[in-house]
């Protein structure tokens, strides 16, 4: 890989600010200055800027407690956003593998693995997501066991031509609950209870498939996945 295409890599470095410090002689190869921005760094050779050694990263596979009021963007916006709570060399090269919406907290998982990506969010792969679930008005009774039916049996969401696939709820107490779903359409837990003549006050990802959020995480860390978390998509 040459030098400066190296440095854009293992840095936030853009290619014309790597070709900068290139030839203002900053980085060394092998202990060597070198301000050729084409010469080759090869396996096992040892690149320093300013004295810090430079690696380039494999695969990244991340696990952010998402706090409220930080949105599911790479746009600059009204809110902070996600890939601002992460210091990481390159963050903007991690994508969200499934959004929550501005106002939603809990388990966001970021990666640059594309295929993964796709593998964990595709509707074909129908992966559980579990949601606690905050309600502004109680659900009990009969109600309560309508509304288990029509979510398992699927709902028309204003505007869609086809019903959500069969959800599964469970209430804790008569306003707070657990939601499991397998698709990710837009709004889609808020839209269920409003199709139950219900509104959703706080909503918390707690899990997507295997992967719990983990409760040594405090709102706004992050951590990397572990391997059997990773491998478990
Ligand atoms: N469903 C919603 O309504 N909002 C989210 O953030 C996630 C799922």
């Amino acid at each position: 890989m040459r030098l400066d295409k190296f440095l854009t890599e293992t840095t936030d470095l853009s290619r014309s600010d790597a070709k900068k410090v290139v030839h203002r002689g900053d980085v060394t190869v092998d202990g060597e200055v070198v301000k050729n921005t084409a010469s080759a760094v090869k396996d096992g050779m040892r690149v320093e800027w300013n004295g810090e050694h430079l690696e380039l990263m494999g695969l990244r596979y991340l696990m952010l407690y998402k706090p409220a009021n930080v949105e599911c963007t790479s746009k600059p916006g009204l809110y902070e956003r996600a890939h601002d709570l992460i210091d990481l060399p390159n963050v903007e090269r991690l994508s969200i593998v499934g959004r929550l919406d501005v106002d939603t907290t809990g388990l966001v998982l970021m990666t640059d693995d594309g295929q993964w990506n796709h593998r964990v969010t595709s509707p074909k792969k129908a992966c559980a997501k579990r949601y606690r679930v905050t309600l502004a008005r109680p659900l009990e009774g009969d109600e309560l066991a309508r509304a288990v039916e029509d979510f398992d049996h699927g709902l028309m969401l204003d505007g869609e031509e086809k019903p959500t696939r069969p959800a599964r709820l469970e209430m804790e107490t008569a306003t707070v609950g657990l939601l499991w779903i397998t698709e990710g359409r837009y709004h889609q837990v808020k839209r269920m209870f409003a199709a139950i003549g219900n509104h959703v006050e706080a909503l918390h990802r707690e899990a997507i498939g295997d992967v719990e959020l983990d409760p040594e995480l405090e709102p706004g860390e992050c951590r990397f996945l572990r391997p059997e978390e990773i491998a478990s998509f």
